[in-house]
């Protein structure tokens, strides 16, 4: 279907059950509890028009943030570019409703200057987003990671310009180890550009930002995203009995099929029984444990199809986790 100058946003779109927003850190944004990420899903090689069905979806239910970065596909840059027509074509009339983020800090281009996050790297990249987006301005530039070379002063000021440019309103940061964050948070506020969010993966089955960064991020003021909360698919029931033709495993699209060893299927069989007696798809249950955290601002999504995206959306109306289902859940990961 050519959705091209059809697309009229649902008139229900805010209605009361349909998206709940979580107020982001100590700031006045509030973000959906699910955003939509474009990492994979979205790049030249997918069909526009399911591009599309997923964006329109995802507004029509109340989903206002889009999670991007440079070199997301593939190829990279090109789920910017499909972005960008989705947004030229359908959503222009929506800008003030939309928080669009992107992030600069991994390969990009060839050459010393296309990776990492130098001063360089992420204001030349900032600015080719923002072209293949057609915007003027993003809500969130996140500096993508800590690249353990770059001085911490050098990527920070960047940020800061960055913001007093106009071409990002706020900043965000991602895969930061947890003294680097601190480093980078006091410079950004000895600046007066308060880091908004930090994102980072929260999963099941990954949950490494426990140990420090969810309450580094409640005592700085800073909103947390998830991202992965499916951990690429595992915690879904796609993997119960095999692996799938059309699954990242067996595309080799970063999750590959050894890692599904006949340990992990077994915990996550038990996982989804815990999920079938709370009435839910593995999938949703996951999605819903991610968000029984307070320090958990939204989490970001990354459906291959529409009906990924309707299920995911059905852990917002999910049950509250039960001691005794939280405990179990502990034990069957422990295992
Ligand atoms: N900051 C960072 O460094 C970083 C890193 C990674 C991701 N992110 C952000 O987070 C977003 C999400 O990451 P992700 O793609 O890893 O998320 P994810 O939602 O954990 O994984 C997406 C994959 O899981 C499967 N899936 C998702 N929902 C499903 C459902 N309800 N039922 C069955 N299968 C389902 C699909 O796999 P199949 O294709 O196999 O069907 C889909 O391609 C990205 O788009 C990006 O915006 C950020």
């Amino acid at each position: 279907m050519d959705y091209k100058k059809q697309y009229i946003a649902s008139a229900s779109r805010y209605d009361e059950g349909m998206m709940n927003y979580r107020t982001c850190g100590r700031s006045g944004i509030r973000l959906p509890e699910v955003s939509l990420g474009f990492w994979w899903n979205f790049g030249g090689v997918n069909v526009y028009e399911d591009s599309l069905a997923k964006m329109t979806y995802a507004f029509d239910h109340g989903i206002t943030c889009f999670d991007l970065a440079n070199n997301y596909g593939p190829p990279f840059g090109s789920a910017e570019e499909t972005f960008g027509r989705m947004y030229s074509d359908n959503f222009r009339a929506h800008r003030h409703e939309m928080i669009i983020t992107t992030k600069a800090g991994y390969n990009m281009w060839e050459g010393p200057y296309g990776a990492g996050s130098s001063r360089k790297m992420l204001i030349t990249s900032l600015n080719e987003s923002l072209e293949r987006m057609h915007l003027d301005y993003v809500d969130i530039f996140y500096s993508h990671r800590y690249d353990g070379f770059t001085p911490i002063e050098e990527t920070m000021q960047a940020l800061v310009d960055i913001v007093r440019s106009g071409k990002a309103l706020y900043v965000g940061l991602s895969n930061y180890p947890a003294d680097k964050l601190t480093e980078a948070v006091a410079y950004l506020n000895a600046r007066d550009v308060r880091p908004l969010i930090y994102q980072g993966k929260y999963n099941m089955l990954t949950r490494d930002v426990e140990k420090a960064h969810l309450q580094l991020c409640q005592d700085k003021g800073m909103g947390f995203t998830a991202f992965s909360p499916v951990n690429q698919g595992l915690l879904t029931g796609k993997y119960l009995n095999g692996i799938p033709a059309d699954s990242r495993a067996a595309l080799g699209h970063h999750l590959l099929s050894s890692m599904i060893t006949p340990e992990l299927v077994d915990k996550l069989r038990a996982l989804n029984s815990v999920a079938e007696q709370r009435g839910e798809s593995l999938a949703q249950m996951a999605t819903a444990w991610v968000l029984r955290r307070p320090e958990v601002t939204s989490v970001i999504i990354g459906p291959r199809t529409v009906e990924q995206m309707m299920d995911s959306l059905c852990a917002l109306n999910a049950a509250p986790f039960s001691d005794d289902e939280i405990c179990l859940i502990n034990e069957i990961l422990a295992r």
